[in-house]
């Protein structure tokens, strides 16, 4: 495949070692506190030339029709978490939305209308699994030919609208890449032996989801596109999101712009308050021995709706037949 055209260009060996950097991630601690010699291609991007023609206002004037919202899930979570997202948020944006999983489902595939994808990566939660399902959705991207590449995880609530409305003030033609750090310091990589920082880069965290313009998306195609994002991943041995991050703003050189509406279970969810939900992107939940990690909205029952994600969209869109009037 293409990955040759990049290894021809010289290869850069940097010994990559990640002293005592902790990272969370998705509730699993990853610590990485080895250090190897890995080889990252030296990537000479050519710079993609800017179309001036469209005048800014007009290229801001992007609709839910142009993004593509992706979401990663797996087939242990088929009948658990996707039918509350096919019961919410989905139905505000069934044309735009799809799903990477890794088997295939008629019934959902049905209920999608057809936007179930199986990647055919594993179905195990290895970090070689999921950039594979992260490249198989930027492929996808790609081919769509959408202004936005916007990632959710499966334990994402997405505020379709708001979503809308804070893309329209990022201009797609510009490299735009949008999310939440959930660290407190940027992912360092030091050489070694002699310890000496190399770069460090700071990522948007998956599980909060994040948006990446199609001009930065299509910068990425000579690293990223046709499953090579799934060799930089396992070149340089970090997850999906830490190695998006990597390629963007270590790469790319490009650098995050945090937009704090973006929302991942790494968060305490019941301090963002009901006054405010209507102003976040995503939200999310988690489980754990302590109880529910959840956001605090009014509604139904626990037992009935214990992620609250029912609750929450009948609170935001209580016109919808399954809430309460
Ligand atoms: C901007 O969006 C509005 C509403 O979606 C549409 O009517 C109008 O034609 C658009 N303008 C441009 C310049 O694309
Ligand atoms: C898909 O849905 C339609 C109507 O919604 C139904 O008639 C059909 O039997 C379904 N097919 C499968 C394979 O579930
Ligand atoms: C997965 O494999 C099937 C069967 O080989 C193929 O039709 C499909 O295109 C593959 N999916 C992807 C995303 O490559
Ligand atoms: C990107 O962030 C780094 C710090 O993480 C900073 O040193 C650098 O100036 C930033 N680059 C741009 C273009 O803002």
């Amino acid at each position: 495949m293409g990955g040759r055209r990049i290894i021809k260009a010289a290869a850069l060996l940097i010994a990559l070692g990640y002293s005592s950097l902790l990272v969370y991630q998705g509730g699993v601690n990853f610590n990485f506190q080895e250090s190897r010699s890995v080889q990252v291609a030296d990537l000479s991007i050519e710079p993609v030339t800017k179309t001036t023609t469209l005048d800014s206002g007009q290229s801001k004037n992007i609709t839910l029709d142009d993004i593509f919202i992706s979401v990663k899930t797996t087939k242990h979570y088929q009948h658990t978490r996707l039918p509350i997202l096919l019961k919410t948020w989905f139905q505000l944006a069934k044309k735009q939305t799809w799903f990477f999983t890794d088997i295939d489902n008629q019934q959902l595939q049905n209920q999608t209308n057809g936007h179930m994808v199986n990647t055919n990566c594993s179905a195990s939660h290895q970090r070689k699994h999921l950039c594979c399902k992260m490249s198989v959705e930027y492929d996808h991207f790609l081919e769509s030919g959408k202004k936005w590449f916007c990632h959710f995880d499966d334990d994402n609530y997405v505020n379709v609208p708001r979503l809308v409305s804070i893309l329209k003030t990022y201009n797609h033609q510009e490299d735009w890449y949008l999310g939440r750090t959930s660290v407190y310091e940027p992912v360092k990589i030091y050489k070694k032996p002699t310890s000496k920082l190399l770069f460090s880069f700071w990522f948007a965290t998956g599980g909060a989801g994040f948006c990446i313009s199609r001009s930065l998306a299509l910068k990425m195609l000579p690293v990223a596109s046709g499953g090579r994002f799934i060799s930089i991943c396992e070149g340089i041995r970090l997850p999906d999101d830490v190695s998006m991050g990597f390629i963007i703003e270590h790469l790319m050189k490009k650098n995050l712009t945090r937009v704090p509406e973006f929302h991942s279970h790494l968060e305490q969810m019941k301090l963002l308050s009901p006054e405010t939900f209507r102003d976040q992107i995503s939200f999310s939940y988690s489980k754990s021995k302590n109880g529910w990690n959840v956001i605090n909205v009014p509604g139904f029952d626990t037992r009935y709706d214990p992620t609250r994600f029912l609750s929450l969209h009948c609170f935001l869109f209580p016109h919808f037949k399954f809430c309460p009037r």
